[in-house]
């Protein structure tokens, strides 16, 4: 589970509003999938997809308007994330299995997702507000 407390806040509150929401996004995965309930949990991961490629679009208009000078690897980390996520969800469609997914939360998404924040959404925030 990602407590509140353990995301980074970036300079634009709108982002923050939007990994929170995130956040919220992949406890109720994880809780999906402990529950062993097949159907809540593609039905999240789809969820969870859509919610991700949408946040990702605005970051990257918000680097557009405010001529980033990372944009290109941000961006290229956005899809490397986005086609590990589709991934993630054929690989369920097929074998159904929530341990997979409790794995891949904890293995590596929760730790990602704060990473990521700390670093480069944290540079990119700081750039967009004072540009
Ligand atoms: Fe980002």
């Amino acid at each position: 589970m990602i407590a509140q407390e353990e995301l980074p806040m970036v300079a634009i509150p709108s982002m923050n509003d939007t990994h929170l929401e995130e956040s919220l996004l992949v406890n109720k995965l994880e809780s999906s999938a402990k529950d062993n309930d097949i159907e809540a949990t593609l039905a999240t991961l789809k969820e969870l997809l859509e919610h991700t490629t949408l946040h990702f679009s605005k970051e990257e208009n918000i680097m557009k308007e405010s001529s980033f000078f990372e944009y290109n690897s941000h961006k290229a980390e956005h899809d490397r994330h986005l086609s590990e996520l589709q991934s993630i969800i054929e690989y369920f469609d097929e074998r159904r299995d929530p341990n997979a997914i409790l794995a891949y939360i904890n293995g590596n998404l929760k730790a990602w997702m704060i990473d990521h924040i700390k670093t480069m959404d944290t540079v990119m925030a700081k750039h967009a507000q004072s540009s």
